[in-house]
């Protein structure tokens, strides 16, 4: 008895002893402009904006100003006594602003504030660490949306004995390349089939690999056209519907190379997923002629051209405040002549594509096209444009509902207006998949159709729309494509200041996986000046970009899934099958999910059988991704994949 309440007063002793030895690590004094924050940067003892501190009328010394959804995580190594710090939303957010703090160990949620709103006095937290490894904080935008959610962490400490904390932050994993250069002789790339209309001007340039200068020819092009035969470029304009086979070759120093490419005439455009850049992920509202020009010149100087990459276009931001006395739409300053700026993009053999609403305004606010949607097709059709984006935005403002007449109907509008203009357009219906637009946007005209709302560059938003497409994938044909959003790979920001995407390179081979599997359009939304090694290799792999171009446009299917894993497969035209392997295990769900708890997760070995696969017999199966045969397989395939990452295999039917 004597001997147990000695103990006991000598652990309680020396607990306090550890508290009384603890030390304190402020976390104003760690390295703050390493907290990740979903706006602006996180300061030191100021709030974002670069105030003074102050919650619910009080201004504070110190602490740290961040925004949602702002994270940083620790690790403590088991050392840690407690959290202490007061938080709240800072009075320089705007009114609408509400947020929520959390303060997670080892996964688990300790303590959380509730929705704090602007004006809140600050709330008090103090949590034990007893035991716990690392420390999570978090702010999220409580379920509204990120405006205005200016957030502090005031007098925040974290009191520990023995090792100090370190920040885990995440290093960024290093960029890997996995595909070889295109080879020296002359390669024909994809698309291999384009649309066209009889009656309006037809361009399209062949993309081809290999050693300048290359000389094309071609046999068997339609009545009307021309080739370049340095560029490779066709030009013209096909009368009379009819789809033609034309017999390209390519000859250089090293070699050469022929294939077969389908011009079909008539009515669908678009035979295969629209493939290019658009403003918006990098630019936003900031967007210019010159920036337009620059992602022009980079995808030739780059060669993305020689890959099947062609559509420039432009997102929001290129309308001005009113139209001319008679009614037209036009430019604002930032595009001094739209008309010039298309015949640019056209002499290359590439295309330019713009954006509009069929409401009053679009979404960033600038003019939309409501009352106006012939003119305004007429307008671009006299530019030279070949492309529309048609965001539904404020739209809502004309409809009662939503009943399907009511979602259909703008888009009817603008595919009349745009069938009667002297230009071929691809339409693009942005309404974020309301009503199921994959169902019926075919229906309206829609080339392609969003299914999502906004992709943003990170693993939740990525992975979240991109395995969330099955539902919508049978819907798929030529001509016919669902859109989860562009793509979120190089320099991104939503502008003008632009940041490397937040996705791992592994997590970045998904991304580009599984839009080549879902045939989804393929559009470059990053700075294409600064277009980096590692993020021009991963748009370049022309068996990559095959999947995705494929013809056939048939539906991926998911073969086979659990919490850890899926496995997708396509159908080819040529009868191989391509199969997608993806590690997509989350590391924790809810508030936890925001970090990585581990600093490293093993590959994992994923099965997926011929019965899943619905096969038989063998096949020979090839890496996409490193273009490297892998031999002879049959009855199951066995992938190692890296965690968030993925392998992409071809699986041809051994002749007999
Ligand atoms: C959104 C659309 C974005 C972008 C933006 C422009 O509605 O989903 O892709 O076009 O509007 O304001």
């Amino acid at each position: 008895m004597n001997r147990k309440l000695f103990s006991l007063f000598f652990l309680v002793f020396s607990f306090n002893s550890l508290i009384i030895n603890a030390q304190t690590l402020w976390l104003d004094e760690t390295q703050v402009s390493r907290f990740e924050s979903g706006w602006g940067q996180t300061k030191a003892n100021l709030s974002v904006d670069g105030n003074n501190l102050k919650v619910g009328g009080r201004l504070y010394k110190r602490g740290v100003g961040t925004h949602a959804t702002g994270k940083v995580l620790f690790k403590v190594f088991g050392n840690a006594v407690s959290f202490n710090a007061l938080v709240g939303v800072d009075d320089e957010a705007g009114d609408t602003a509400s947020v929520e703090f959390f303060v997670l160990g080892d996964t688990k949620v300790l303590w959380k504030s509730g929705v704090l709103k602007k004006g809140d006095s600050a709330r008090r937290v103090n949590v034990s660490l007893k035991g716990i490894e690392r420390v999570g904080l978090l702010v999220t935008d409580a379920g509204d949306g990120i405006d205005y959610d200016h957030a502090d962490w005031l007098e925040a400490r974290i009191e520990y004995t023995g090792k100090t904390p370190e920040m885990a932050r995440i290093k960024a994993p290093k960029p890997y390349i996995l595909t070889p250069p295109a080879p020296d002789r002359p390669r024909i790339n994809y698309p291999r089939v384009t649309g066209a209309s009889p009656g309006k001007p037809f361009l399209f340039r062949i993309p081809v690999t290999g050693k300048q200068p290359l000389t094309f020819s071609v046999t068997n092009l339609p009545q009307g056209l021309t080739l370049d035969n340095q560029t490779g470029i066709i030009t013209g304009v096909i009368e009379k519907p009819g789809n033609f086979t034309v017999l390209v070759k390519v000859t250089n120093a090293v070699g050469k190379d022929s294939a077969a490419f389908r011009i079909n005439t008539g009515p669908l455009l678009a035979l295969s997923p629209p493939m290019g850049w658009n403003s918006w992920n990098c630019w936003g509202l900031s967007v210019d002629q010159d920036k337009v020009k620059a992602a022009a010149n980079a995808m030739i100087s780059k060669g993305l051209v020689n890959h099947g990459w062609t559509y420039i276009n432009i997102d929001d931001g290129w309308e001005a405040p009113a139209r001319n006395a008679s009614g037209e739409i036009m430019a604002n300053g930032k595009f001094p002549d739209m008309k010039d700026l298309a015949n640019f993009i056209h002499q290359n053999g590439l295309k330019i594509g713009i954006y509009s609403s069929p409401g009053e305004k679009t979404c960033g606010g600038f003019l939309g096209s409501f009352g106006h949607e012939s003119q305004d097709a007429r307008t671009w059709s006299d530019w030279g444009i070949d492309y529309l984006k048609y965001d539904w935005c404020s739209y809502s403002d004309k409809v009662k509902g939503r009943s399907l007449l009511e979602l259909k109907n703008p888009y009817y509008i603008m595919r009349d207006a745009l069938l009667k203009t002297n230009r071929a357009f691809v339409f693009s219906l942005c309404q974020y998949g309301m009503g199921n637009v994959w169902e019926w946007g075919a229906s309206v005209g829609g080339n392609c159709w969003r299914t999502t709302g906004d992709i943003s560059d990170n693993w939740k938003s990525m992975a979240g729309i991109g395995f969330s497409q099955l539902a919508a994938a049978p819907f798929t044909s030529p001509g016919h494509w669902n859109d989860p959003d562009m793509l979120v790979v190089g320099k991104v920001g939503w502008g003008p200041g632009l940041h490397q995407t937040q996705l791992t390179p592994d997590e970045q081979y998904t991304h580009i996986s599984l839009w080549s599997l879902l045939s989804a359009p393929l559009l470059i939304g990053c700075d294409m000046s600064q277009l980096d090694d590692f993020t021009l290799n991963l748009l370049t792999n022309d068996e990559v970009i095959a999947v995705n171009q494929d013809p056939r446009a048939a539906p991926a299917k998911r073969a086979s899934y659990d919490n850890e894993n899926e496995v997708y497969v396509k159908d080819m035209e040529d009868g191989t099958k391509v199969v997608g392997f993806f590690f997509t295990r989350p590391d924790a769900s809810g508030p936890a999910a925001e970090f990585q708890w581990v600093d490293e997760v093993k590959p994992q070995k994923i099965t997926v059988s011929w019965a899943q696969l619905g096969l038989e017999g063998e096949y020979k199966a090839r890496d996409l991704w490193r273009q490297k045969d892998l031999g002879v397989v049959y009855e199951k395939f066995v992938a190692e994949v890296p965690w968030h990452g993925c392998m992409l295999i071809r699986l041809s039917p051994l002749k007999k």
